[in-house]
């Protein structure tokens, strides 16, 4: 009561893209009064039995939704064990204080004397720690506790108890990781750790050859869990190895850079490069967690700082709040809940996923104009962006300032080819991401301007 589940339970909804149920309000509705009424009438026995009856019916409906329970829908037997089976239920703290303050003279029946709202909230507070899945604040947290990502500094010391089950680990990293972080990681892991396998640093651990390797070393059962310690490189070759090895296990993304920890921890690509292009053998496998600790980030070289920091004003662009500012936990736990729900409104990139593609169209033209070499593809979508934002008429000063981007000596007919036969292109026109003022749209522009957008970023 007073959490505040009727403000948060929209915004959640419409940003996850499902249905939001109110259950109270539905109830009210359907038993043509208002509940401090009902409960006068016919008294809460009777009022519980109602309650029971809509709130199995939500949470049996065939999709997924959104539900904002009553306060004491937890004190019936059937609706926590639906809770159990069916939901993934996240309690939205309140001290008892607030929920008092919020819920006094509101005319809940429950709220009317301060001594026994005390004792209610201490009851109830046993059966909400017995079905919660998650403990949440606010909006953030529950999308970030939907995704499975959990991010706090310190969190590394935590991953024992944070990588879900009991099964062993296979514990994955490449050699400058793992020197750094490899003994806290296993320290926490404890006895759960089985092995420990190296990868390559950087885009070299994407291979075939590697997935290969990594398959062979496995000794895990279908409850083992492989544990990625790492950049996105190691987290995309290990979730791609998770992916496969005896056609999937559950996986865990403990991403060290910026890039990892706003990016490619979250959503559940994984994929291996091909000698034809990048990315082109993976699978969706969403991790069971990310477990992200932005202390890590403290050992990160400046460059590779900076290639994380394009995706994050790529995020803030998107968000339409300044992200950038924020210091590194809140930015990384910030970036990482908008990429949270956008993958879980979208999870297998069939739509409203493209969106994160703002920049990258540009970015990719540039980065096989420069045939892969000499350009960062941090730098290339500092950019894109730049191209994105001119061509939606806003400033580009934001960009300038924090990622510096400096046109690049490639060819352009090479780089107008390869934008031409970019993946969103559709009939022949090419879908650009761009920003208008009710925030991402896809959208396809002349050619002409889409030209000279491009070549702008290019050197003479
Ligand atoms: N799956 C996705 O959704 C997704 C999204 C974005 C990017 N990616 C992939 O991620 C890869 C790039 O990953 P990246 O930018 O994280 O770099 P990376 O994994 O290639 O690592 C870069 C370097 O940083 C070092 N490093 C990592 N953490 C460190 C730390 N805390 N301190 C010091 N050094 C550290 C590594 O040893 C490595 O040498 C690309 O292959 C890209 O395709 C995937």
């Amino acid at each position: 009561m007073g959490a505040g589940k009727s403000t948060l339970g929209p915004r959640v909804a419409e940003l996850l893209g499902r249905p939001f149920i109110d259950l109270d309000r539905d109830l009210e509705q359907d038993l043509g009064t208002t509940i401090p009424e009902f409960f006068e009438r016919r008294g809460e026995t009777a009022f519980r039995m109602q309650e029971e009856g809509h709130a199995i019916a939500a949470l049996r409906l065939p999709d997924p939704a959104v539900i904002a329970l009553g306060g004491g829908a937890v004190q019936t037997p059937s609706i926590r064990h639906e809770l159990r089976d069916r939901a993934f239920t996240v309690l939205l703290e309140v001290d008892a204080e607030t929920a008092w303050r919020r819920s006094a003279g509101s005319g809940r029946p429950l709220a009317q004397d301060e001594s026994e709202f005390h004792a209610l909230y201490e009851r109830r507070r046993r059966l909400y720690d017995e079905i919660a899945d998650a403990h949440v604040h606010d909006l953030d947290d529950v999308l970030l506790a939907a995704a499975g990502v959990h991010v706090h500094v310190g969190a590394l010391e935590s991953l024992g108890s944070l990588v879900p089950g009991d099964g062993p680990v296979a514990l994955v990293s490449d050699p400058h990781v793992g020197g750094i972080y490899g003994a806290a990681a296993q320290v926490a892991l404890g006895s759960r750790l089985a092995s420990v396998h190296e990868v390559p640093q950087g885009e070299d651990a994407k291979t075939a050859a590697v997935a290969e390797r990594l398959w062979s070393e496995l000794r895990l059962d279908r409850d083992g869990v492989v544990v990625a310690l790492g950049g996105g490189s190691t987290t995309d070759v290990a979730g791609f190895v998770a992916a496969t090895y005896l056609r999937s296990v559950a996986w865990v993304a403990a991403p060290t850079t910026l890039v990892g920890q706003v990016d490619a921890a979250i959503g559940g690509k994984t994929a291996i490069d091909l000698p034809q292009g990048k990315n082109l053998v993976g699978a969706f496998h969403w991790p069971v967690r990310a477990v992200i600790d932005p202390s890590t980030l403290e050992t990160l070289p400046e460059d590779q700082r900076l290639e994380g920091m394009a995706e994050v004003v790529k995020t803030g662009l998107l968000a339409g709040e300044p992200l950038w500012d924020l210091p590194a936990p809140q930015l990384v736990q910030r970036c990482a809940a908008y990429k949270a729900a956008v993958c879980l409104r979208d999870p297998a990139d069939r739509g409203d996923r493209a969106v994160l593609n703002l920049g990258h169209t540009f970015a990719h033209a540039l980065e096989a104009a420069a045939g892969y070499e000499g350009l960062t593809h941090g730098r290339a979508v500092a950019l894109g962006l730049l191209a994105a934002l001119r061509l939606s008429g806003r400033p580009v000063d934001v960009v300038e300032q924090l990622l510096q981007p400096k046109p690049v000596r490639v060819d352009r007919e090479r780089a107008w080819e390869a934008l031409r036969r970019d993946k969103k292109a559709r009939r022949g026109e090419v879908r650009l991401v761009l920003l208008s003022e009710h925030g991402p749209v896809v959208e396809g522009r002349p050619d002409a301007e889409i030209r000279s957008a491009l070549d702008e970023l290019i050197a003479e």
